[in-house]
């Protein structure tokens, strides 16, 4: 008989899923960290008892969906489990039905979609994850201007913000995802680097590849770049405050406090662009004076060719030309 793979989604430590549709795929978001565990659920539903020849196929792809490598293979009895997943991967097997891979210690090379197929010729549902990176990167720099941040400084600017400077790892998964920015800043290492996906002349060179351009170790306390900081998710709610009339910064970050809020920080316009594909096209007070607004459907007017929170800058404070975002812890 015919196997049918019902879904079931669970959600395992600091993973959080966010179910989408994309015609009759079924995907689901999975957001991890690095070293955690994931797993990834799939159910058979038998009508009848076990069909002989059966396998399960666990499959993972590239991000872009180029590069497919196999992750594990059971056929009854017999697990196969390959390369850099031996040791980490395996079925949960939690009753004869749970096809739900499990793998542990998530590393870098781990991010990506995976697959669940049951094959015994008849199949068709198909089921895909993506395992992205819990958290989002962002490039700073505060009011002073570009290339104004020490390493001291730079610490102190992310905190300010919410969040933290960016491991190497985290710029360059979020490198892999897409990011291109062409000002260089500190990383935790101590390093300065930036993420180049679209080769080109002033960041770097047309004839370099795509990657991160990296500037090496840098004097701490002398030295004057930008940074990348990280923050690893979003716990209360990001929102436009519904008002009628354009505000200066302070009545901004007044109009925030009487709706039992906070004025917003850039951490948090990040974090709700990127995991909760936030979009509003109105320039908004930030509380370090920035004023931005996050898209993610582009489009004529708000930004044409990308998804991006995009950057207005840092009007004089006493201009009554923008709206705000607040957060509620
Ligand atoms: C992941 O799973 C392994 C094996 O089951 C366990 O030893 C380890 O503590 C788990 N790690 C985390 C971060 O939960």
């Amino acid at each position: 008989m015919m196997p049918l793979i019902a879904l079931t989604l669970l959600i395992l430590g600091v993973a959080t899923a966010v179910p989408t549709s994309d015609d009759n795929l079924v995907m689901f978001t999975i957001f991890t960290t690095h070293g955690s565990n994931i797993s990834l659920p799939c159910t058979l539903t038998r009508h009848s008892g076990f069909s002989t020849g059966m396998r399960i196929k666990w499959t993972k792809f590239s991000r872009d969906k180029t590069m497919e490598t196999d992750v594990l293979v059971s056929m009854g009895f017999h697990n196969m489990v390959y390369d850099s997943y031996q040791n980490r991967a395996f079925l949960r097997e939690a009753d004869e039905d749970d096809a739900t891979l499990i793998i542990t210690n998530v590393g870098l090379d781990d991010f990506g979609w995976y697959k669940c197929d049951v094959i015994d010729g008849m199949d068709d549902n198909t089921v895909l994850f993506s395992v992205e990176l819990d958290g989002v990167v962002f490039p700073y720099f505060p009011r002073l201007g570009r290339y104004n941040l020490n390493f001291q400084d730079a610490q102190r600017a992310c905190q300010e913000q919410g969040a933290s400077v960016a491991t190497f790892e985290q710029l360059y998964e979020a490198w892999r995802s897409g990011m291109d920015w062409c000002n260089a800043g500190w990383l935790s290492d101590g390093t300065v680097q930036y993420p180049i996906n679209n080769p080109r002349e002033p960041c770097g060179g047309e004839q370099n590849s795509a990657g991160l351009r990296n500037y090496g170790y840098q004097q701490k306390s002398s030295s004057f770049y930008d940074v990348f900081c990280f923050n690893p998710q979003l716990n209360g709610r990001f929102y436009w405050l519904d008002q009628p009339d354009k505000l200066t910064f302070d009545e901004a970050v007044e109009a925030c406090r009487n709706d039992g809020a906070e004025i917003a920080k850039v951490s948090h316009i990040f974090a709700a662009w990127k995991m909760q594909r936030y979009d509003r096209c109105d320039a908004g007070w930030l509380a370090d004076g920035s004023v931005r607004y996050p898209i993610s459907n582009p489009r004529n007017k708000c930004s044409p060719t990308e998804a991006a929170v995009r950057f207005v800058g840092f009007p004089n404070k006493k201009h009554k030309l923008y709206g705000v975002y607040c957060y509620r812890a």
